[in-house]
């Protein structure tokens, strides 16, 4: 028996594993990710080492993450309940995935992670297992355990020796997840919604009235929809992001404090920082607003909020979603060309774009004389015509549209 455990070496996975070790009595593989949370990987080995883990696996998975996830997930404009990015969502496809491959490589027939059954997480994790490998046996041990409070847990922690990091002792303030996209807080001093969050809760971006007065521009380069250069300095997608972030970080840019209903059924209070992802949804929304035909343009974005809900509720590797990855990617053909973005005090606005496939026509929308491109009088007799019901409808005597 065997189990490949979703490791991030902090204390709860670090009492997971010794749990697995002792009540599953099944050989443990450990799988730590970096997926630019910005913690070190090695101290997660040592500790596994520690446990008497034989197989250890660590993966830089950032450029991945970026290219494969986040890149396709921002050609939607995605956004759940209109204001969260999906940092986290995105991210738990890509860890399944890869447990997954590790589990057909070492033979094991179970996976285990560390998220709650309470959460998104569970089912994010747990719905890409089983369209990866659908006989995969699957242990959650926050459902499972008799470790139900904080208290016990840290009992079984001292218990087996399980190094306590100082300030895990008291209560956390608060749960952290954290990657190249986003940080996450959530829970304990965050849970009643009317408190404003502290400001040790942001971790990732400063005060956005503590950022720079004066603005700072930079321009940003597109190809098919994706970010490809800043400053007309090609960049790899994590590197891209991670410049962005640094930008965002500095100009106080993507915080979020939010109150969403997450699948399961309760609403939840959750702290966000976005700062990369925030100025790439604007910048691709101002690369698009050139680019892209009307109807295309409003047809995707009627499907973003169902592609979003699909990302938050877990349904990354579904049909549903390649179907609409494929018509969104499809739309981005022509997302090409550089837009110039103000960064300034937690705001990101567009002062510029310009793209060799531009459909914006000056010659047409001039106020000036257009030396006949377009006819005004073509307007009446399409006004007359989209008139008319509502016409004949008022004649009925349902004046102004009275049903
Ligand atoms: N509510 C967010 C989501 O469902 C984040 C969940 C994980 N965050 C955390 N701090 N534990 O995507
Ligand atoms: C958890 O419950 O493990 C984190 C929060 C969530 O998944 O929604």
């Amino acid at each position: 028996k065997k189990v490949v455990l979703a490791y991030s070496g902090g204390l709860d996975t670090s009492v997971i594993l010794k749990w697995l070790q002792t009540t599953y009595n099944c050989e443990v593989v450990t799988f730590t990710a970096d997926l630019g949370q910005g913690e070190e990987l090695e101290p997660a080995r040592r500790k596994a080492e520690m446990f008497g883990v034989k197989e250890i696996f660590m993966d830089d998975l950032r450029e991945t993450f970026v290219k494969d996830f986040v890149f396709p997930m921002f050609r939607a404009n995605a956004l759940y309940e209109g204001q969260y990015l999906l940092g986290t969502s995105i991210a738990r496809p890509l860890i399944a995935q890869r447990q997954i491959e590790i589990a057909e490589q070492v033979g094991a027939d179970a996976v285990a992670h560390g998220a709650t059954g309470k959460g998104n997480d569970q089912v994010r994790f747990e719905l890409s297992y089983y369209a990866l490998k659908p006989d995969i046996k699957i242990i959650a041990p926050w459902r499972e355990w008799e470790l139900t409070s904080r208290t016990k847990l840290l009992e079984f922690a001292e218990h087996h020796q399980i190094p306590i990091a100082k300030d895990k002792r008291g209560e956390a303030p608060f749960s952290v997840d954290a990657n190249l996209l986003h940080s996450s807080s959530e829970g304990k001093i965050l849970e009643d919604p009317a408190v404003e969050a502290d400001e040790i809760v942001y971790q990732r971006t400063i005060r956005p009235e503590d950022a720079p007065d004066k603005a700072t521009v930079i321009a940003i380069d597109f190809e098919h929809g994706d970010p490809v250069a800043i400053d007309g300095v090609k960049l790899s997608p994590a590197a891209l992001l991670t410049r962005l972030n640094e930008l965002g970080k500095a100009n106080g840019i993507g915080r979020l404090d939010l109150v969403e209903n997450r699948f399961v059924g309760m609403k939840s209070r959750g702290v966000y920082e976005t700062p990369g992802g925030t100025i790439l949804l604007a910048a691709h929304r101002s690369i698009e607003s050139i680019t892209l035909d009307r109807e295309a343009a409003h047809l995707k974005d009627s499907l973003m909020p169902r592609f979003a809900e699909l990302i938050y509720n877990g349904f990354w590797f579904s049909p549903e979603r390649r179907m609409l990855q494929a018509l969104i990617d499809e739309s981005q053909k022509s997302v090409s060309g550089r837009v110039r973005m103000k960064l300034y005090k937690g705001n990101v606005t567009c002062v510029g774009r310009e793209s060799p496939n531009s459909l914006y026509s000056m010659k047409h929308v001039t106020f000036e004389d257009d030396q006949g491109a377009y006819d005004q009088f073509d307007a009446q007799g399409f006004i007359k015509l989209n008139a008319l019901r509502l016409r004949l409808g008022a004649i009925a005597g349902r004046r102004g549209g009275s049903l």
